[in-house]
């Protein structure tokens, strides 16, 4: 591959982008966590409002969790926003509040991983450390001409060597970013624009016309569905509802409506009961349906009313004030289900 072509069409191309202003490791770690999954467009005001608020990783790692996942609000993938806040504490108490430029340790840190940390080392420190993600794989797939399916073994394997070998020499930071630009704005998943493209000339898909069919897409496992009931219960004249916070699993570290999964039969009135069992009781009257996709579930969601509530907080559950919902963070389905009964 032709480190050069790339280089100088980097310089030519790339976007502007806020964090690529600043060699500060703990910035750039947060955008390469919010990028991870997320549309960069989308990234570009939550990285600058989540760094506002939390400007170095003490300031991160001091932060209440509410207002993390409040600043991540949105987002998705909340799980990143807690390894980020849980890897700060750890520079923090270990590293002095900088995030340690040595690779071991910062492998070490949660959420940190081979893409992460060799993003951060490159970027910040320039050294010659590899980083591989979905557009860097199409890439790759293409121009080597890669015919086994991506996520497996031998695929993986391969694809880290080629970035091994790539990010020797001068500037590897750019270099690492001109393989990500490049398949995020040239070699696309689909019509890539090869007639603008750096290194075409060395391109096993081009010259045997099978852009289309590289790279080998992952064997994919079906969605589960997840069938849940949960329960809308307000109290002053509709202006509260009663949220909790989830704890683990999917939604861990944000709020919503009472839940519980029904397995093997129809939400009914009484699995709504159940759902608001730990609050008090109330009539449940059934309001309709709400279908949430996530990337490996897919969730339907009945929603009932209590009516007459008495429900009560305690330590698992809250009411909140629906013009305070943005001080928590509140997963986009707990939206949906307001939505669903006029509340939002
Ligand atoms: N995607 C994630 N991080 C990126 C970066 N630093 N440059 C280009 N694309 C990216």
């Amino acid at each position: 591959m032709d480190r050069d072509a790339l280089l100088r069409w980097y310089d030519e191309h790339k976007r502007d982008l806020p964090w690529r202003r600043t060699r500060d490791p703990y910035a750039i770690w947060v955008s390469e966590i919010m990028c991870q999954q997320t549309r960069v467009e989308t990234v570009i005001p939550y990285y600058e409002k989540f760094l506002s608020r939390f400007p170095t990783p003490a300031a991160l790692a001091s932060a209440p969790e509410d207002d993390v996942m409040a600043m991540w609000s949105g987002l998705g993938y909340y799980r990143r926003a807690r390894l980020l806040q849980k890897g700060a504490r750890e520079v923090v108490a270990s590293y002095g509040g900088q995030v340690p430029r040595d690779r071991d340790a910062r492998l070490k840190l949660p959420g940190v991983g081979r893409y992460t940390a060799g993003a951060i080392g490159s970027i910040a420190w320039s050294e010659e450390e590899p980083v591989v993600d979905g557009n860097v794989m199409r890439v790759f797939a293409r121009h080597f001409g890669i015919d086994s399916p991506l996520g497996a073994k031998e695929t993986d394997a391969r694809m880290w060597r080629e970035a091994e070998a790539l990010v020797r020499g001068p500037r590897p930071g750019d270099l690492n970013q001109s393989i990500m630009e490049l398949g995020a704005r040239v070699c696309r998943p689909r019509s890539p624009t090869c007639l603008v493209c750096p290194i075409a000339h060395g391109c096993v898909a081009k010259a045997e016309g099978r852009q289309a069919q590289l790279p080998v897409p992952k064997v994919k496992k079906a969605p589960r569905r997840v069938t849940l009931a949960t329960v809308v219960a307000t109290r002053d004249k509709r202006r509260e509802i009663l949220l909790v916070k989830q704890e683990r699993a999917l939604f861990g570290g944000l709020y919503m409506t009472p839940a519980l999964e029904v397995k093997g039969a129809a939400p009914s009135e009484a699995h709504g009961r159940a759902a608001l069992a730990p609050f008090g009781s109330g009539r449940i009257v059934s309001t309709g349906k709400v279908e949430h996709i996530l990337s490996h579930r897919v969730m339907e969601v009945t929603v009932f009313l209590a009516t007459h509530g008495r429900a009560k907080t305690n330590s698992l559950g809250r009411f909140v004030a629906l013009d305070a919902l943005h001080t928590i963070g509140v997963a986009s389905l707990t939206k949906k289900i307001l939505r669903s009964v006029d509340l939002l």
